[in-house]
């Protein structure tokens, strides 16, 4: 045999061998199991916790010389982007996942961009063959019906990340009547010029379409105002997340000295107490009278009847196929394929997790060029909260909800255009520069999601610029 030919040989003999290597380590977790076993056995073979975790575990080339730099850089961008650890701790204790959290990791599983190629390099085990990929999938779709069941889609959209609104939600009547009147009642401010609907007005989307709220003396806040339709959806209030609940959310405004100035509830009850016909009614639902937990209680009640179901986009995936355009369909795929829909996911297209705003890209650098002005308080985002470095331009995602009718954009309110916000979500959290019509097709696609409140979809009285 020539020397060329024995060389070809050796070849093949080794990748042969190395083919059955890669296959006898790459092994698909057995269906037998329960779906979240399967799932936390292909996360922990795909190194996941090697990377996005406070405490990864390194691999044993972590300290040679070129390794440690790039390994570091990946598990400081990979645990700042995704912390998978609370995810594996539900699927192990076989508790509730995270809803975005299964959105992630089928996305990132099904488009192949994780586990990072140059970890599967070294770690052939960690590979996502398309039987693996398959395993993930369904474990995916199980889990996702078991703990968010979509019992209002159509079949065939029954495993979507993004789930419609229902038609209402449970609520109290009688309390929320009052919620109603105090939601709109001047007496919750110091000097009688300033309601919740002064800056959250139903008949402009529940925000004031300004960049930052003015209260009273035209004082201005430090981030914008986001919409309080469909806020009972979000597992937190604010962009820090600094109210657990609508209640705690509502005694916040009234003493914030740049929203409604009181000094205390006791201020605001002494005043609301001078109207006996007000008094008498309140007393009739609340026997215990005016304080600052019946109050907030009550507006928290009314805020439950803030929902805006029957948008175009919720009856499509109901199972109206014409009720989105040609477009707007285009568009949705669009905004499932560049990850859009792992963090607006659920119910609210939002509301669910806090997110790391720039993780591909320094938003906050490129706006100080643009604006020419620093950081400020209130683009501190959790970390205002937690003090915990890894939280620090972390917010809690926004609802996507009747997003055209809530401009301008982002905690900051820097960004008056929808077309604008899709295209930096484009560049700062998923690393693409998307082409103007792609943009285009998913505003459209975002203008679908605009709902319905007490029968009627809803507008806004201002006009954007
Ligand atoms: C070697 C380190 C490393 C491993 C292993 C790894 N990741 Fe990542 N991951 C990163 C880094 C770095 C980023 C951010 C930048 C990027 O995507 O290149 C990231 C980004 C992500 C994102 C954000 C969106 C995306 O798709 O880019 C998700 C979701 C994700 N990883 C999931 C996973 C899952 C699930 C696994 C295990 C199957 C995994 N990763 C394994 C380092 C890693
Ligand atoms: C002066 C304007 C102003 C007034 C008055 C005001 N808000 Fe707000 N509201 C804001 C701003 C600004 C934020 C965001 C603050 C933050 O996240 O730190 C906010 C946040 C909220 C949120 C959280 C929404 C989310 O997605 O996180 C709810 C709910 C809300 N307000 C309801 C109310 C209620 C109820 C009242 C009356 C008791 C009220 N607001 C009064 C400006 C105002
Ligand atoms: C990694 C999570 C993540 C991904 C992926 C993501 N977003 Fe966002 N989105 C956020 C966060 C967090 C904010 C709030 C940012 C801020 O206020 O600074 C936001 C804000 C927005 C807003 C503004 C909403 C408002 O009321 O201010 C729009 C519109 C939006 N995203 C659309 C998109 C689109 C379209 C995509 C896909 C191209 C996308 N997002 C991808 C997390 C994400």
């Amino acid at each position: 045999m020539k020397k060329s030919s024995k060389l070809i040989l050796a070849l093949v003999a080794v990748i042969v061998v190395l083919a059955i290597a890669y296959r006898a380590v790459n092994k698909t977790p057995s269906a037998d199991l329960p779906a979240n076993e399967q799932l936390a056995q292909v996360l922990t073979d795909g190194g996941c916790m090697a990377c996005h975790s406070a405490q990864p575990e390194l691999p044993f080339y972590a300290n040679w010389p070129i390794a440690k730099g790039l390994i570091e850089q990946h598990v400081k961008e990979g645990y700042n982007v995704f912390d998978v650890t609370p995810l594996m701790n539900a699927l192990q204790n076989g508790e509730a996942p995270g809803e975005v959290d299964l959105a992630k990791v089928e996305q990132s599983l099904s488009n192949g961009s994780m586990p990072m190629s140059e970890y599967c390099l070294m770690h052939w085990g960690s590979s996502v063959t398309d039987a693996k990929r398959e395993s993930v999938l369904a474990a995916v779709k199980e889990l996702r019906a078991k703990y968010y069941p979509n019992t209002l889609a159509a079949a065939e959209f029954a495993n979507e990340p993004v789930r419609p609104i229902p038609d209402s939600v449970a609520y109290d009547a009688d309390k929320a009547k009052l919620g109603d009147v105090l939601y709109h009642d001047t007496r919750l401010s110091a000097d009688g010029t300033v309601s919740c609907a002064t800056c959250h007005g139903l008949n402009t989307a529940g925000v004031d379409n300004k960049r930052y709220s003015e209260g009273i003396g035209k004082q201005l806040g430090g981030v914008n105002a986001p919409t309080v339709y469909n806020a009972c959806f979000n597992f937190v209030q604010f962009w820090d997340g600094r109210a657990g609940t609508l209640a705690e959310q509502a005694g916040g405004p009234p003493l914030n000295p740049v929203e409604m100035g009181c000094k205390s509830f006791d201020e605001i009850v002494a005043r609301l107490s001078e109207d006996k016909a007000f008094v008498d009614s309140f007393t009739v639902v609340y026997p215990e009278g005016l304080s600052q937990a019946t109050i907030t209680d009550a507006i928290a009640e009314f805020e439950k009847t803030l929902v805006t179901p029957n948008s175009a986009f919720d009856r499509y995936l109901k199972g109206d196929k014409t009720a989105l355009t040609a477009e707007q369909t285009e568009g949705y795929d669009l905004f499932k394929k560049y990850d859009c829909a792992t963090c607006h996911a659920g119910v609210n297209m939002g509301g669910l997790t806090y997110e790391l705003m720039g993780q591909r890209e320094n938003y906050f650098e490129d706006r100080e060029l643009t604006e020419k002005s620093g950081l400020t308080d209130g683009d501190n985002g959790r970390w205002a909260q937690t003090k915990i470095e890894r939280d620090r331009y972390r917010f809690k995602t926004p609802t996507l909800r009747n997003v055209a009718l809530t401009w301008p954009y982002y905690h900051d309110g820097s960004v008056p255009t929808l077309n604008e916000a899709i295209t930096k979500m484009a560049k700062y959290q998923v690393g693409r520069a998307i082409r103007a019509e792609e943009a285009q097709k998913v505003e459209s696609f975002l203008e679908a999601l605009t709902g319905e409140y007490q029968g009627k979809l809803l507008t806004n009285d201002n006009t954007q610029q």
